[in-house]
C-alpha cells in the first residue's frame, strides 16, 4: 500500500493531493506534530520564507525522516532561485531523493508524473 504524507499552509498542496486521491487510492495523510509513522511513505511539502522549509516538516522528519521514501516541494516560479528548495535542502539534510518539484497545487502532467515516479517504484512503496 502507498502512503502520502504532507503538509499544507494555504491550500496548494491540500489541492494536489486532493485530485491524487480522485486517481488513485493511496493512504493520504496530512501531518502534525504528533504523527508518528508506522508505514513508510513519501512526503510532500511547500516552500516558506525565502527558499525555506516550513518549520512543520523539519518537526516531522526529525521525528519521521527514517520511514520517508522521497521529497517532493510545491513552490512558485516567481522566486526564482529559490523555487520549491524546500525539497533540495530536505534532500540534503535526511539524505532523501527528491521526487518532484511543482509550481502552486500542480498541473495534470505534474499529477500523472508523480503517480509515474512512484508506481515506476524507483524509490521504495
Ligand atoms: C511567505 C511565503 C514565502 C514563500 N516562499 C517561497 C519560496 O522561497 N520559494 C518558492 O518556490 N515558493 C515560495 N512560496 C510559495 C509557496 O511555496 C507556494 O504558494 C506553495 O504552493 C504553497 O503551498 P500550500 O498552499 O500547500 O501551503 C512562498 C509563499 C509564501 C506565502
Amino acid at each position: 500500500m502507498t502512503w502520502i504524507y504532507y503538509d499544507s499552509k494555504t491550500g496548494n498542496v491540500e489541492r494536489f493531493v486532493t485530485r491524487l486521491k480522485e486517481h488513485r487510492n493511496w493512504n493520504i495523510q496530512k501531518i502534525d506534530d504528533t504523527l508518528q509513522l508506522t508505514n513508510p511513505g513519501h512526503l510532500i511539502t511547500y516552500t516558506t520564507g525565502i527558499g525555506d522549509v516550513p518549520a512543520s516538516t523539519t518537526r516531522f522528519l526529525e521525528a519521521n525522516s527514517a520511514l520517508i521514501h522521497t521529497v517532493t516541494s510545491s513552490g512558485n516560479k516567481n522566486w526564482g532561485a529559490n523555487f520549491a528548495l524546500a525539497a533540495t535542502k530536505i534532500s540534503e539534510r535526511f539524505k532523501l531523493p527528491v521526487l518532484m518539484q511543482f509550481e502552486l497545487s500542480g498541473t495534470m502532467t505534474d499529477l500523472q508524473r508523480f503517480i509515474d515516479q512512484i508506481e515506476g517504484n524507483i524509490y521504495g512503496n
